[in-house]
């Protein structure tokens, strides 16, 4: 923590005991329902896991569409991996028009700096560990579709930019351009605006969406789908594509998914260590929280901004976010269509506070000190 930020750490602490409890995160939840509309309860502040019946779908950030596909696939009693199909569609529904989730995913966002549209993509199988992903993807869509070819017709695990578009084409995607009038014309005003001060480190991060199912017969799958950062360098491939990094699974213990900045998530693979916290016998909200606690001791200054969720086999799940300002905090949907709840959200407010009074709406982040009221799990041993 540095020196300087205490007297605002304070404040926002200050600030968080006083009006957060009695409506700050009540308001919040009430127009996020509004803005989601009556297919959603509204699970408030989740305090420990939650527990959802089998089949499961889940993906990060409130895409409700997203989580819908993935229950119609989940459902397909003709497929033999209905919970692997789920991934996919989750992914395919974000990066298909007309969805692209928050520009974040698909094409026609998030140009590179050579005003090219790259795509990122992963998807995993917990029964087998086998893994398939593109980096640097080109002039494909679909770009989870295609990591599931990379799993499952090579046994390679990432293919990387025009030969990765090449493979999928052979195997038969389709190829269009990533690029849109919208996309060009962001691309644009940013060359005109001259790259300052520095285009190679005033780049703009987009998230990650990430997701899992588990089927009924506990069988479960994971992965990742996102365009990256806008103005990002050319070449340069994020979390998404890594396995363990912005998703993994592990049959034998549960899944994970996350978003954030990737770039430093990639150094510390928040979701395998969280999986591998579970399977040291923690509970699926701890493992979250201690996964990371790893990343905030380390990055936790302005613009650090990560979250993730973490399911066992028997369908607890549970989050933790870091950095997000009030109302943009990382949130998940939870699919289950024979649970009463249908469909579940739940936000994790205690990684930081938000600060209306003095800093003109601004994001207050309280960084390390709000995950050390969260008690050092057991099994973590030395942070
Ligand atoms: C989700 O799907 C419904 C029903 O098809 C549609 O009316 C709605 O506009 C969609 N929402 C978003 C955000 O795409
Ligand atoms: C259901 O799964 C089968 C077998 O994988 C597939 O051919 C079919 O397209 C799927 N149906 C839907 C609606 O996804
Ligand atoms: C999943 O987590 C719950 C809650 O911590 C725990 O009771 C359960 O035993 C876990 N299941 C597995 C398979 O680890
Ligand atoms: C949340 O994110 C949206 C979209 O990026 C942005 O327009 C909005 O200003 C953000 N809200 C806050 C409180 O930062």
């Amino acid at each position: 923590m540095q020196r300087q930020a205490a007297p605002l750490l304070l404040l926002a602490l200050f600030w968080a005991a006083l009006a957060a409890p009695a409506h700050g995160w009540d308001m919040s939840m009430t127009s996020l329902a509004d803005k989601l509309g009556d297919a959603i309860e509204v699970k408030g502040i989740q305090q420990g896991s939650i527990q959802s019946k089998l089949p499961l779908v889940l993906n990060v950030w409130p895409f409700v569409n997203a989580t819908m596909a993935g229950w119609a696939a989940l459902n397909n009693g003709s497929s033999s991996t209905p919970w692997l199909d789920a991934v996919e569609k989750v992914g395919n529904h974000c990066e298909d028009f007309p969805s692209q989730c928050g520009w974040s995913v698909g094409y026609g966002s998030n140009a590179d700096e050579s005003g090219d549209v790259t795509l990122d993509a992963m998807i995993m199988r917990g029964d087998t560990m086998d893994a398939g992903a593109v980096a640097y993807l080109k002039d494909v869509c679909n770009a989870i579709s295609a990591a599931r070819l990379v799993m499952e017709h090579t046994p390679h695990t990432i293919l990387a930019g025009g030969a990765a578009t090449q493979f999928a084409q052979q195997m038969g995607l389709p190829l269009q351009t990533l690029n849109t009038q919208r996309s060009t014309q962001a691309w644009q005003q940013r060359v005109a605006a001259n790259c300052t001060p520095n285009c190679r480190v005033d780049v703009e991060p987009a998230n990650s969406f990430s997701m899992a199912a588990i089927g009924t017969d506990g069988k479960m799958a994971a992965g990742s789908t996102t365009n990256g950062w806008f103005f990002k360098v050319p070449g340069r491939t994020g979390d998404s594509s890594v396995p363990g990094a912005a998703a993994y699974v592990d049959g034998e213990v549960g899944a994970c998914g996350c978003t954030g900045q990737g770039d430093i998530n990639l150094r510390f693979l928040m979701c395998y260590q969280a999986v591998e916290f579970m399977r040291g016998g923690m509970d699926p909200k701890l493992a979250a929280e201690a996964a990371l606690r790893r990343i905030v001791r380390r990055y936790s200054g302005a613009g650090a901004t990560f979250g993730l969720f973490a399911v066992n086999a028997t369908g607890y799940h549970g989050g933790a976010a870091f950095g997000w300002e009030r109302d943009n905090m990382t949130q998940w949907m939870a699919g289950n269509p024979q649970a009463p709840e249908q469909l579940q959200q739940a936000v994790f407010p205690w990684a930081y506070a938000y600060q209306d009074a003095g800093t003109g709406g601004k994001a207050v982040w309280v960084e390390v000190e709000d995950l050390s009221r969260i008690p050092e799990p057991q099994q973590s041993g030395r942070r």
